[in-house]
C-alpha cells in the first residue's frame, strides 16, 4: 500500500498488532461464523465501507468480517485518544485496510483522517458517534447521492442522527446498532463496566475498596460502571437526572444524591450521561483534595475541563493519563484529558462482547445493502429475527442451552380464550 493511501503511527508494530488482532478474534465466534458466510457469498462485492470507529483489536475483526465479504474498507478513529497503534500498523501491513489513525493525534488531525476515508467515496457509512455521517451532511453534500446508508454504533451518535432526522436533515437511512438487544445489553453494559474499571485502575492504580465512587447516569453504560464498581468494594453513590432511573439505582441499593452533594464525599467520579459540564465548576469547589475525576460517555464534554484550566494555578502530568489541577487549596485530578477512560487508559470492552456489537455492524451493513431504495431517510433498528439470530449464535458459542417452546406452550401463548 502507498504510504498516501494510510496515516499512522508506526508500521513497524504491525506484528505486536496481529498477534493481538488474533489473540482478540478467538473470543469472537459469532463475527468469524458471519465472516465465514461472507467469505462464500461475497455480499459486499464491488461496495466500498468507510468506518469511523475506535481502531482496536476488535474494530480490526470486524474490518476483517467486511473485507472477507468483498469490500473495499478505509477506517479512520472515532476518538482521537482510543487508537492502538499497533491495530493500525497491522491493519496496514498485514490486512490490506487503509487505515488513518494515531493515538493523541490532534482535533486538525483527526478531521484530515475523516476526509481521507471520505475520500475513497463509500457506499455505506460506519460510525460510532456520528462524526462520518454529520461531516458528510456538513461539508460534502454531494457525497449523499453515492450512499445507500450507514450504521451507528453508540447511544450519543444515534441520539444525534434522531436529532437530524426530526430536523429532516438526514438523507440516508442509518440503522442504530446501538438499539439492538445483543449489542445495548451487553456491550453496553458489561462492556462499559469492565472496561471503565480497567482504565481508572491501570492509569491510577488506586485501591478501589474502601473508596466512595460517583456514577453521574444510570443508563446501561452507568447502571454497568455502578455494579462494577461496587462489585470492587466501593460505596456507590449514583447522580441522575431522570426521575425512573434514579428510582431505579435507588432501588438496586445505590444512594442517590446530586452531583454538588456526591461531590463533597467523592474519591472517584465517573460520567456516563452523554451531556455537558455534569461535573462543572461547583462541583470542583468542593471536592475533596485528591478526588479523581473521569469520563466514561462518547464525548469529551461532560467535565468541564476547560473551566478546571483556568482556575488551575498548575497544572502537572503526573502519569500518563493522570493529569493534577491543583487548586487553591487542594489538588484535584483529571484522567485522559476527559475523554473515555476506557479506551484511553485501557483497551475498550472485550472482545467477548465486541463480538455481538460487530456483528450487528456486519449485519447492519449487509441490511442496508440487501433493502436498497426502501429504507426511509430516518434511524432503524435491526430486525428482532437477526438480533435473536446473534444470540442464538453467542449462546452456542458458550456451549449454553436453552429450552424450546413445546406446541402445547405455543398455542397457549397465541390464544385468548384462556382464563383462570
Ligand atoms: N467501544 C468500546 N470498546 C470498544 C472496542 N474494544 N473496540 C471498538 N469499539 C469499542
Amino acid at each position: 500500500m502507498s504510504s498516501e493511501t494510510f496515516d499512522i503511527k508506526d508500521s513497524t508494530l504491525a506484528d505486536i498488532g496481529r498477534n493481538r488482532i488474533e489473540w482478540a478474534e478467538t473470543d469472537m465466534p459469532v463475527l468469524r461464523t458471519i465472516r465465514e458466510k461472507f467469505e462464500k457469498d461475497k455480499p459486499f462485492k464491488g461496495i466500498t465501507i468507510g468506518c469511523c470507529l475506535h481502531v482496536t483489536t476488535e474494530t480490526a475483526n470486524l474490518m476483517r468480517t467486511l473485507k472477507s465479504g468483498g469490500a473495499d474498507v478505509y477506517l479512520c478513529a472515532s476518538n482521537p485518544l482510543s487508537t492502538q497503534d499497533d491495530v493500525a500498523a497491522a491493519l496496514v501491513k498485514h490486512y490490506d485496510v487503509p487505515t488513518f489513525a494515531i493515538k493523541g493525534e490532534d482535533n486538525d488531525t483527526y478531521y484530515k483522517h475523516l476526509n481521507a476515508v471520505l475520500d475513497s467515496r463509500p457506499q455505506i457509512t460506519q460510525d460510532d458517534g456520528c462524526d462520518l455521517v454529520s461531516t458528510i451532511h456538513r461539508d460534502r453534500p454531494d457525497q449523499i447521492k453515492d450512499i445507500v446508508g450507514g450504521t451507528e454504533e453508540t447511544t450519543t451518535g444515534v441520539i444525534r442522527l434522531k436529532a437530524m432526522a426530526k430536523d429532516n436533515a438526514l438523507k440516508f437511512p442509518v440503522i442504530a446498532v446501538n438499539d439492538s438487544m445483543t449489542k445495548h445489553f451487553f456491550d453496553n453494559r458489561y462492556g462499559t463496566g469492565q472496561s471503565t474499571i480497567d482504565g481508572i485502575v491501570r492509569a491510577t492504580n488506586r485501591l478501589l475498596a474502601g473508596s466512595t465512587f460517583v456514577m453521574a447516569g444510570y443508563g446501561w453504560c452507568g447502571r454497568g460502571i455502578a455494579m462494577r464498581a461496587k462489585g470492587m468494594g466501593s460505596r456507590v453513590i449514583v447522580t441522575e437526572v431522570d426521575a425512573v432511573k434514579a428510582l431505579e439505582a435507588h432501588m438496586d441499593g445505590f444512594l442517590v444524591l446530586p452531583m454538588k452533594e456526591a461531590a463533597k464525599v467523592a474519591d472517584f467520579i465517573c460520567t456516563s450521561t452523554g451531556d455537558i459540564n455534569v461535573v462543572d465548576m461547583e462541583d470542583f469547589e468542593v471536592m475533596k483534595d485528591g478526588c479523581i475525576v473521569c469520563n466514561s460517555g462518547h464525548f469529551d464534554v461532560e467535565i468541564n475541563v476547560a473551566g478546571l484550566k483556568e482556575q488551575a494555578k498548575q497544572i502537572n502530568d503526573i502519569r500518563p493519563f493522570v493529569k493534577e489541577y491543583k487548586l487553591d487549596k487542594k489538588s484535584v485530578y483529571v484522567l485522559a484529558d476527559g475523554r473515555l477512560v476506557n479506551l484511553s487508559s485501557a483497551e475498550g470492552h472485550p472482545a467477548c462482547v465486541m463480538d455481538m456489537s460487530f456483528a450487528n455492524q456486519a449485519l447492519g451493513a449487509k441490511y442496508i445493502l440487501d433493502n436498497k431504495g426502501k429504507l426511509s431517510n430516518d434511524v432503524h433498528v435491526l430486525p428482532e429475527d437477526l438480533d435473536i439470530e446473534i444470540a442464538r449464535l453467542k449462546l452456542n458459542a458458550l456451549g449454553v442451552e436453552i429450552d424450546k417452546l413445546t406446541p402445547e406452550q405455543k398455542e397457549y401463548l397465541s390464544s385468548w380464550k384462556h382464563g383462570t
